[in-house]
């Protein structure tokens, strides 16, 4: 049992921390307010490398473990969850998958570019009647011998319009059920290929969440991702390494919360003392400490599990659900004790509060979690 990091995560966690403070901080709220996609600091975020920081060096990517990334993502999300997300999404939903699964061709060609951070990929599981049951896939890939014949709709695809690879879960071989769900690497700008319009969020606004059409795509043999029939057990495995990421990204929410209402309770003075002088709001403040840490230590041990090349969806499962929940609570407790000043963007709790909400639906609600948990005790 150790504690302690290396100093090669904390070099991490403080270069992720200070991107996040110069080039997150000015500008969030503005960003989020209007939607704007924050095409300027994804870009600074991928010459800094977290936009493949899980990939191998041998494919362009960082060669991190998990640990650097957790601490990463929870410094972001601090600051700006709509970067975290894209981040976390082109790390561990897309590039994970076609780094396990993938052919050396399909490495070459697609994970490359995306762990340079020079493509964006997005992760298209869910759809307009698919999505906490993510085994009643419409959308289908028929086999018309040398390609893929993909129809259907897509929908709350993060990275929707900026990404210009896509993973496309989608029904070929309908009797099997899930095991008839095959896994497709499809290029955005494949004809057929529509985009709804931006979905008007009520946080993270200013990542690209959009639903995806398909209309007669055709996907090469060769783009398929894992054997056939392996689509939805792919889906599964990377959204447990996807949850390690939402996971920290919740704690990020949370922490960032706590350090903006720990440091107001010191300087707001009510009744002739700073308000942190004052019983309820110090209990708050001890409440929401003692509970990120809690969640600090669960997403570490999905981290470290799946470093050490031990199973992590149980572990992974615990910490999402964990997180998020923290989240929502310590985010509220930050904007009650900033009163008034709570509830105007100037002062961030309120966007972090709403940001908090998305990660108890995304990547598998907390109601999924618990599924996952509960099947879990029984192994
Ligand atoms: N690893 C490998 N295989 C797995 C697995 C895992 N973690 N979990 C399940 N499977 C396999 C099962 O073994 C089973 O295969 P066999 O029948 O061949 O044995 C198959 O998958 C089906 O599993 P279940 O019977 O457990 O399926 P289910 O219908 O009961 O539901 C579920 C499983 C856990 C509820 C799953 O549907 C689920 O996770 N739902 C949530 C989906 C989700 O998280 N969506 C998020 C969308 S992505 C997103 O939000 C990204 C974004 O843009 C930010």
């Amino acid at each position: 049992m150790n504690f302690e990091f290396t100093e090669e995560h904390l070099m991490i966690r403080d270069a992720a921390r200070d991107f996040a403070q110069r080039e997150l901080l000015p500008g969030v709220i503005e960003r989020d307010d209007k939607a704007i996609y924050p095409t300027e600091q994804v870009k600074k975020l991928a010459e800094l490398g977290f936009l493949g920081m899980l990939v191998g060096s041998k494919y362009d990517g960082g060669g991190m473990d998990t640990i650097s990334y957790v601490l990463a993502m929870e410094e972001i999300s601090k600051v700006d969850s709509s970067v975290a997300v894209i981040m976390s999404v082109n790390n561990s939903l897309v590039c994970w998958g076609v780094e396990k699964y993938g052919t050396e061709e399909q490495k070459e060609k697609y994970l490359k570019p995306m762990a340079r951070g020079e493509k964006i990929g997005a992760f298209l599981l869910s759809e307009p009647e698919a999505g906490s049951d993510a085994t009643s896939q419409r959308t289908t890939a028929i086999d018309m011998g040398d390609h893929y014949l993909v129809n259907g709709t897509k929908n709350w695809i993060t990275n929707g319009k900026s990404a210009s690879t896509y993973i496309v879960f989608a029904q070929t071989h309908k009797e099997l059920k899930h095991r008839g769900i095959n896994a497709l690497i499809v290029e955005a700008d494949t004809e057929g290929i529509s985009v709804g319009p931006h979905e008007n969020k009520m946080g993270m606004r200013a990542s690209d969440t959009h639903s995806v059409m398909f209309n007669n795509v055709k996907v090469p043999k060769e783009n398929r991702l894992g054997e056939e029939g392996f689509g939805f057990k792919l889906a599964m495995k990377s959204l447990e390494g996807g949850r390690i990421g939402i996971a920290s990204q919740a704690l990020g929410i949370a922490s960032g919360a706590y350090e903006l209402a720990l440091k107001y309770a010191q300087e707001r003075k009510a009744f002739g003392k700073e308000i942190i002088n004052h019983q309820v709001i110090a209990f708050k403040l001890a409440d929401m400490a003692v509970e990120i840490e809690a969640a600090r230590y669960f997403c570490l041990k999905a981290a470290w599990l799946k470093d050490q090349g031990k199973p992590y969806g149980h572990a992974s499962a615990m910490a999402k659900l964990y997180a998020a929940e923290t989240a929502m609570k310590v985010t509220t407790e930050a904007v009650q004790i900033h009163g008034g000043y709570g509830y105007v963007k100037e002062y961030h709790v309120e966007r972090l509060m709403r940001e908090a909400k998305l990660t108890q639906i995304y990547e598998g609600t907390s109601e999924i979690q618990k599924i996952v948990i509960s099947r879990g005790l029984m192994d």
